[in-house]
């Protein structure tokens, strides 16, 4: 799979500690950065990697930073992206099954490198279901971009 991945200063030791383990997957992984713990803003990454996503240059997006939270609503600004902020495999599951999640968000101060992975490889591997939920996914991004603007 192609995976994207950008991250800030809170995200930046977790992100080092996964991306040998995704290669070693046999993911591709483009990693658009930081590359060191200097404080940084996590929005502009976010946007980078929601829009790689949205624009299918990329087949899913990891977003890593102190709580995984600020990634994650910066994210889904962006259309066509679902994003979810996640910190076990449960929520990780279910949001790929019913939500077809698009891009995921890691709290680097939240969790430890085995409970990433183990919410990474649930994630990567776990289908969507479709089915009822293909609509409800269509659902959310008409009723968060109406085709014709706001009605009264
Ligand atoms: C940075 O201190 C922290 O606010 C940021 O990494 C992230 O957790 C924001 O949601």
């Amino acid at each position: 799979m192609k995976i994207i991945v950008g991250c800030d200063h809170g995200g930046y030791e977790l992100k080092e500690k996964i991306l040998p383990r995704l290669r070693a997957l046999n993911h591709e992984v483009q990693d658009i950065g930081v590359h060191s713990t200097e404080s940084v803003d996590y929005p502009p990454y976010a946007g980078q990697v929601a829009k790689a996503v949205a624009a299918g240059k990329a087949d899913r997006g990891i977003l890593l930073c102190g709580s995984g939270i600020g990634m994650c609503m910066a994210a889904n600004r962006t259309p066509g992206v679902r994003a979810v902020q996640v910190s076990e495999p449960f929520a990780a599951r279910m949001s790929r099954r019913h939500n077809d999640s698009n891009v995921l968000c890691l709290g680097g101060r939240f969790i430890g490198l085995d409970m990433a992975m183990e919410i990474l490889e649930t994630w990567l591997s776990e289908p969507f279901e479709g089915g009822r939920h293909q609509k409800r996914v269509q659902m959310i991004e008409e009723f968060s971009h109406p085709k014709g603007g706001e009605s009264t």
